[in-house]
Parts: structure tokens; sequence; C-alpha cells
């Protein structure tokens, strides 16, 4: 099959209504300001090389990685980067958030792990399973431990077992919070963090675009945010650009400021 053909028409599965599906040209416009470190832009360019010589890999009898893990805080790209990846590879992106597939019922847990997983073996597909932690998270009585237990079980298996032209992304704030066993099944480790002072320049310019704006103000929104999450400055600017449609005015300083306190963010010390 063509990659168009899984583009256009993504196959919707009973069972799996948990799950949300997005084309690869929603992904795109989704990703369109993505900004990575430059590790991650060095990992994500060799996994899509590699999938891209599928043929040279399978004649040297070296494995195609599938399996990507990505870590780190709240608001750096990680559910981003997964759209990110659907568009690339020109597949759907199929989205389950595990920790609310958990909750719901935790005895259908693992035959819902399952039916995605069958889902995603017959229909080449990003399977995302974000919140990724709340698989191994403990719970509360000796039975739900037990049920977890299993759950886990099941997700190796199919781990074990996942193969073909569908790749499997997860995505976790807690590194350390996941199950050992699971985390050495994932071929492909990203780590995400707050931006550094070049990403978050970069990401500022590409959300002013060419809105209209006082001099050297880029320079003054990446100081005035430094410490904060993509999403953050996202917000913020947002927030700035509003302001100034409101007022007719172009963005400035002031505008900036007001939006940040208005905004709050969690800034990280240090
Ligand atoms: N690296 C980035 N490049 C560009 N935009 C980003 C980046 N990270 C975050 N954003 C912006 O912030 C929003 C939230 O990002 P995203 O959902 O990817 O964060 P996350 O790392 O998955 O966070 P969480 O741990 O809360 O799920 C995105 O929709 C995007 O607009
Ligand atoms: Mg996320």
């Amino acid at each position: 099959m063509s990659k168009m053909n899984h583009a256009n028409r993504i196959p919707r599965a009973k069972g799996i209504d948990m799950a949300a599906f997005y084309t690869p040209k929603e992904c795109k416009r989704k990703a369109q300001h993505i900004v990575f470190s430059a590790e991650n832009e060095r990992i994500v360019e060799e996994f899509i090389t590699i999938l891209d010589m599928k043929e040279k890999f399978r004649e040297h009898d070296v494995s195609i990685p599938n399996k990507v893990v990505m870590f780190g805080p709240p608001g750096t790209g990680k559910t981003l980067t997964a759209s990110y990846l659907a568009q690339r590879l020109e597949l759907p992106l199929v989205m389950v958030r595990l920790d609310a597939l958990i909750h719901s019922h935790l005895g259908e847990t693992g035959s819902n792990v399952r039916k995605l997983f069958e889902y995603a073996r017959l229909n080449p597909c990003v399977l995302f399973l974000d919140e990724f932690d709340a698989i191994g998270r403990t719970r509360e009585s000796n039975d739900e431990v037990k049920e977890m237990a299993r759950v886990v079980n099941t997700l190796l298996q199919c781990m074990d077992e996942f193969e073909g032209d569908s790749i499997l992304v997860a995505a976790t704030n807690l590194e350390t919070q996941l199950d050992h066993a699971i985390w050495r099944r994932f071929d492909t480790k990203m780590t995400y963090t707050m931006p550094d002072e070049g990403s978050r320049r970069l990401y500022i310019s590409k959300l002013v675009g060419s809105f209209e704006q006082e001099s050297r103000l880029e320079d003054y929104i990446c100081e005035r945010l430094a410490g904060c999450s993509y999403a953050d400055v996202e917000q913020i600017v947002l927030k700035a650009k509003r302001k100034a449609i409101i007022g007719s005015s172009a963005l400035h300083k002031q505008l900036i400021s007001d939006a940040y306190e208005e905004y709050r963010p969690r800034v990280m010390q240090g």
C-alpha cells in the first residue's frame, strides 16, 4: 500500500473508541512551529532515515527501531513530537491517554491495550500512548496492585510482538516511575528539557512571525520569559498578540509584561 493511502483514510476500529485519530495533514498544522534540541533533532532524523531504508536494514538483518519513549517536564514538546513524527512518516496518529484508559476501568485495561496493539498491527499508524507512566503506578488495594501487574505483563507482551509498519510512541513526565522491563524495550529514547536561550529565541521568532512589533522586542521577550516552558512562552505571546489586536497597536514590551503577569507561569529557578 502506498503511504498516501494510510494518510487519507483512517480506519476506525470498534472497541478502541478511547483513541483520538488525526490525519498527517492535521498533524502537520499542529507541529509546524516545533523546536527540537540539537540532540532530539538528530535522533528524530536518524529514526526517519532508518524507516526510509527498511529494505537495506532487512538485507543486513539489522532490526528497525519502532518504539520511542520521550520524557521530560510539561510543555516541552513530547505530545507535539508525536504529531511531528506522524506528519513526517505520513501515517495517521492514534492518540490514547493511558491515565484515562486505566482510570475508567482498570479491569478492562489489559484487553484495551491488546485491542490498541491489534489495531496498530493491522493499520499502519503512529500509536501514541500519552501519560505513559500511569501504567506502572502503584494502586491502593491489593487487588488493584495485582491487576496492574497483569496490565504491565500484557503491555510487555504486546511490545515484544510489535512489528510491521506502525510505530509506538510513549510519553511520560517521570522517567523513574516507569517499570524497568518496559523501559528497556524502547529502542529510541528522547529527553525533553525547558528551552535554553537559543531555542527560546527561535521559538519566539516563530510565534511572533510577521506581527508588527517594537524594535528589538524579541530580545526583550527572550529575556523576560527565561525559565518558561515552550507552552508558557506560547500562551504569553498569544495573550500579548490579542492585547495588541484589541488595542490596534504593534506588539510592545508593556503588552508582553502584562501578559506575563496575567498568565503567571510557574518558572523554575536556576
Ligand atoms: N518543543 C516545542 N516546540 C514548539 N512548541 C512547543 C514545544 N513544546 C511545547 N510547545 C507548545 O506547547 C504546547 C504543549 O506542548 P506539548 O503538549 O507537546 O507538551 P508536553 O511535553 O507533551 O507536555 P505534558 O507533559 O504536559 O504532556 C504545544 O501545543 C506547543 O504549542
Ligand atoms: Mg503531553
